[in-house]
């Protein structure tokens, strides 16, 4: 079955596949996601199969209305309130406890909560209006690599394992939502994103926890899915830090006499200055940390249709406001190596 492109005109289309169970990627303003019916166990389970996933990993359920939280989830805080009143449409995941079996344990990974998200794009919105159903929604790639940010890269990784794709371009951010886990006393961040620590403190008013910065290599991390090998390109990235000078990167390339072909992914700038040998293919990630984010997972992706690239150098950045969810999807690109480590 070959997998249908479908454009916003023809969202009616996609509501209908939906309701009748079948899968659908869907545009949002951070990647794209794997639309199923979360009320349907049966298309949330084929969700699992055509990523690869495994199935301790929990969704997110995408929703176009707070009253549908209110319908799955035990009843809302003032803080959550705030946050949704801030940040909705938008780029905040938050995780809720439950009502008893308000939603599958294909939902939930067997957890007593699930999490929720707002997405800023319409066609998405109206997409969940038209269905009338809300909508699991992972990231639309095959586990482990980055996540899709147009439409091109879903039907390459799920291409006859899903019913259509709700083509609305490339979207804006380019790295996933934060989420923000709302079901313990103090609220925690449990993956780092465009909505960060510092914005949801001056809304709440009350001092976040940054569980990443908590959890140990034998601890279970609080999101399952951050324990996976994720966002890896073929070829081995490393990083090259703030500190760092490109200068060394190319003097290490030509020094080594690498005649293999090597990429290197920097800002505009950097690369202008510096008389790169011709085996350098130069990617620009732009001027700063937000077309960075916009451009990281694109050109990752780019590189694994070109299997002589072996090696890439990629710019690190401070992991300060949108640099931290940058920073932490670059770090598991690279499996945490760094050009100093050379
Ligand atoms: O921007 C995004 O969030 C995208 C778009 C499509 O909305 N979605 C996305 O979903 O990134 P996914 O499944 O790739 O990542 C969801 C993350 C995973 O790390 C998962 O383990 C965690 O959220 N998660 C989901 N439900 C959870 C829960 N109840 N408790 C703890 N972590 C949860
Ligand atoms: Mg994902």
């Amino acid at each position: 079955m070959e997998t249908k492109i479908l454009k916003p005109d023809q969202i009616d289309e996609a509501a209908r596949l939906i309701s009748e169970g079948e899968l659908v990627a869907f545009p949002t303003e951070t990647v794209y996601g794997l639309g199923a019916d979360a009320t349907n166990e049966f298309a949330v389970k084929q969700v699992y199969q055509a990523k690869g996933r495994p199935s301790d990993n929990p969704l997110i359920v995408h929703v176009a209305d707070v009253a549908t939280v209110e319908r799955f989830a035990e009843p809302l805080s003032d803080t959550a309130r705030k946050l949704m009143a801030a940040f909705w449409p938008g780029s905040l995941t938050m995780i809720f406890k439950l009502k008893p079996a308000a939603l599958s344990a294909f939902v939930t990974g067997g957890l007593k909560t699930a999490a929720f998200r707002f997405p800023n794009n319409q066609t998405t919105l109206t997409l969940i209006k038209t269905s009338g159903k809300p909508m699991v929604g992972p990231s639309a790639n095959t586990s482990g690599k980055p996540s899709p940010t147009t439409a091109q890269h879903v039907y390459h990784d799920l291409n006859g394992k899903i019913a259509a794709i709700l083509d609305d371009g490339p979207t804006e951010v380019g790295v996933e939502s934060t989420v923000l886990d709302m079901s313990t006393d103090q609220p925690a961040i449990l993956r780092p994103g465009a909505v960060t620590k510092k914005q949801i403190e001056s809304v709440i008013g009350i001092p976040v926890m940054d569980e990443l910065h908590h959890v140990g290599t034998n601890e279970v991390p609080k999101a399952p899915g951050m324990k996976y090998k994720h966002y890896a390109p073929n070829a081995q990235v490393y990083i090259v830090d703030p500190g760092d000078s490109w200068q060394d990167v190319s003097r290490w390339i030509k020094n080594n006499q690498l005649q293999a072909p090597i990429g290197v992914m920097a800002f505009d700038d950097d690369l202008k200055m510096i008389n790169w040998s011709t085996n350098v293919k130069q990617i620009s990630l732009g001027n700063n940390v937000s077309d960075a984010s916009h451009n990281l997972f694109r050109e990752l992706r780019d590189f694994d249709d070109q299997p002589q690239y072996k090696i890439i150098f990629v710019q690190g950045v401070e992991p300060t406001g949108l640099g931290e969810a940058y920073m932490n999807r670059l770090n598991k690109s690279a499996g945490q190596m760094h050009f100093k480590q050379l």
